[in-house]
């Protein structure tokens, strides 16, 4: 079975991202940091819950016209789900190839552009399924499992 968080959801947040918002890039995975540092969840699961929700605001900032956050926690872990109205990704197993990019020289000029983001969430996640309708929009569904919840799982 595919590491997924279950029952009865405790938390639920929903944020909002604009795209190329730069000014505000980064206040919505601080803001979840923050939700979950009050709710007392696990350290190392906070700093993987920032990594990946990070890496996929900044793409929403960066590729997406906005895009729907939501966070949730029930006591197997935490679910968020990025939900984008954008230009969509049109061949998913490429993005999800380390070092690809379509990122302009501007966004180079940024920072960003290793191709870095999407593998990184994969890697930081329990679990990561990517959909995508090109010329609608993306959606990210991750699931990040709590420390007791996946030495069950195992
Ligand atoms: N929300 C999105 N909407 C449309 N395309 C996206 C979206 N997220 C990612 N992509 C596409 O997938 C590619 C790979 O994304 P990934 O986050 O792995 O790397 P990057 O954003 O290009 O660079 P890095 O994250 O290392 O700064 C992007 O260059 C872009 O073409
Ligand atoms: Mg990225």
């Amino acid at each position: 079975m595919a590491a997924s968080t279950h029952g009865p959801v405790l938390f639920r947040r929903s944020f909002k991202v604009v795209g190329s918002d730069f000014l505000n890039a980064g206040s919505v995975s601080k803001d979840i940091k923050k939700a979950l540092k009050q709710l007392n969840v696990d350290a190392e699961v906070i700093w993987r819950a920032l990594i990946v929700s990070y890496e996929a605001e900044m793409n929403a900032v960066l590729y997406a016209h906005e895009c729907d956050i939501t966070l949730e926690i029930s006591h197997s872990g935490i679910h968020l789900v990025f939900d984008d109205r954008g230009p969509g990704i049109p061949d998913i197993a490429l993005a999800m190839t380390e070092g690809f990019s379509t990122a302009t020289r501007e966004m180079r000029e940024r920072g960003f552009g290793a191709g870095l983001g999407l593998p990184n969430i994969k890697k930081t996640s329990d679990s990561l399924e990517v959909t995508s309708t090109v010329g609608k929009g993306t959606r990210l569904d991750i699931h990040i499992l709590f420390p007791q919840a996946q030495s069950k799982a195992a």
